[in-house]
């Protein structure tokens, strides 16, 4: 990398423009020097697809393409925009214009037979060839998509390398580093990119420093130090790795929470006390379930990778496997309690499930738990309605959700699955006065102490996950 490489507007073309590339494209965007002027010109790339095009459209019009609580992220998108240097586009001939590349595309997991996961590298291998075709001498790439560890130096190098020869490009012109995203959509979308720490690594020494002089315009490295790791395989892992460590964690604590229930003591108390040992202070909580893109498959990608990639067959990741499949299944616990309530079955219950998206003040359903309750409350005879202040339309169950309250008195049992912060806000004291009794349920530490113990004053019964 040459000094005057980093004095000039550099083009970043970002591959992929879902919750990550998005986010990541503002957060370049709106990066500037000392002069408040712009480090870099940031192109979006998606693919022709109705979701793409529509996310494209969006940006290009100064809007952040996913309904989100951030204004930083808003506004950031907006002056991006207004001022000329972040646009979007299907077009692949950007490529050649980019300086630096973040491929930001989704790698899904899929199971062989229903039962054996794997993923299918296909989309992920034609993205790489797209590069391959495009991208000039000197360009910095930097996977920041979610990968089965070894991914950057099995495929990506390797389909990049033979395109370069193919193209008389040298082909150890290029930079391939990894780092992986912490992004969390909600109410600090923009600042959990900027104002948070970073791992990352190259293939080489070269790629490794450029990517952290890319890095260092974009983050708050003074307060956020970065992490270099030694090999891209290294940073793939820790990404992998503190996700299942979190998916365990939660899966963990389940068996406690109806412990508690059962033996009748409140466990979220203990936890509390718990969590006073620095040592013990992240211990999770019980909940509805676990959701979202990356906790339902992130977990299984080591194991993916050391029969896949590696060609190793001993190496099952036994925890990080089981706490999927509990994870998975955890949204029914909730169902059961349900079922106990309505002595022994929700056939013809009516049924509002407040709160479909992964997590709270997010409008994301992906493999959210609410479908998994969704689906399976419904085949035993029950009727769902959703409700979520951030989510129009289900897309997953293809189904028109509610922002309103719904008037009470049709229903039998009201759900409470993802503690927005909207939710923290309703009035029990009008809202029960139709309908005194339908059952409450905190299924996930939605509720204030005050809104619980209002609901108890009222008469309505209440029961929770975690509370005895
Ligand atoms: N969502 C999160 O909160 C989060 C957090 C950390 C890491 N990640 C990881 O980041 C990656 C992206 O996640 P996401 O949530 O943004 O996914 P997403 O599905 O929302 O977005 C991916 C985008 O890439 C596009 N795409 C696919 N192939 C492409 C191609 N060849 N060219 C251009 N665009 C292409 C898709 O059309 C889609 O718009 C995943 O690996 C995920 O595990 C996600």
């Amino acid at each position: 990398m040459s000094g005057s490489k980093e004095k000039k507007l550099q083009t970043v073309v970002v591959q992929g423009l879902g919750f990550v590339g998005a986010a990541m494209a503002v957060a370049v965007a709106n990066a500037v020097d000392v002069n408040g002027k712009p480090f870099f010109k940031v192109i979006g790339v998606d693919l022709p697809t109705n979701s793409g095009k529509e996310r494209i459209k969006k940006i290009n019009s100064g809007l952040f393409p996913f309904k989100t609580v951030d204004n930083k992220i808003i506004t950031g998108t907006k002056n991006a925009v207004s001022q000329g240097n972040l646009s979007a586009t299907t077009d692949d001939n950007v490529f050649r214009e980019a300086d630096i590349v973040l491929v930001s595309i989704n790698l899904d997991l899929s199971y062989v037979d229903k039962k054996i996961p794997t993923v299918n590298l296909n989309m992920f291998k034609n993205a790489m060839h797209t590069l391959g075709k495009n991208i000039k001498e000197n360009t910095l790439i930097i996977v920041e998509t979610t990968v089965p560890p070894g991914t950057c130096e099995k495929v990506v190098k390797p389909i990049i390398q033979e395109h370069l020869k193919e193209r008389g490009i040298n082909p150890y012109s290029v930079y391939i580093a990894h780092s992986y995203e912490r992004v969390m959509p909600g109410a600090n979308y923009l600042d959990s990119i900027i104002n948070f720490w970073r791992v990352y690594a190259g293939t080489t020494v070269e790629a490794a420093d450029y990517c952290e002089a890319f890095l260092t315009k974009i983050i708050n490295v003074k307060k956020y130090p970065l992490t270099r790791l030694k090999s891209t395989t290294a940073s793939e892992t820790a990404k992998v790795l503190e996700n299942s460590y979190r998916a365990v964690n939660i899966a963990f604590i389940e068996e406690w929470g109806r412990f508690a229930e059962d033996v009748g003591f409140d466990l979220y108390e203990v936890i509390d006390a718990v969590r006073i040992r620095p040592t013990h202070s992240n211990i999770r909580q019980p909940g509805f379930g676990v959701g979202g893109y990356c906790l339902t498959k992130d977990p299984l990608f080591a194991k993916i990778a050391a029969k896949e990639i590696f060609g190793l067959s001993d190496h099952e990741f036994q925890y990080s496997s089981q706490a999927v499949e509990l994870n998975r299944v955890m949204p029914l616990v909730t169902l059961e309690k349900l079922k106990k309530y309505f002595n022994g079955s929700v056939k013809g219950k009516k049924i509002l499930l407040m709160g479909i998206s992964y997590r709270e003040d997010v409008g994301d359903t992906r493999f959210s738990p609410a479908e998994t309750f969704f689906v399976q409350a419904h085949q035993e005879g029950a009727q769902v309605v959703p409700h979520d202040p951030l989510v129009e339309y289900w897309e997953e169950m293809q189904i028109q959700t509610s922002k309103d309250l719904p008037d009470l008195k049709l229903f039998d049992a009201v759900v409470f699955s993802v503690p927005h912060n909207d939710y923290r806000k309703i009035d029990f004291k009008q809202w029960l006065k139709t309908n005194k009794d339908c059952l409450m349920f905190d299924a996930n530490n939605v509720l204030t102490e005050v809104q619980r113990n209002s609901i108890q004053e009222i008469g309505n019964k209440i029961l929770s996950i975690g509370r005895g």
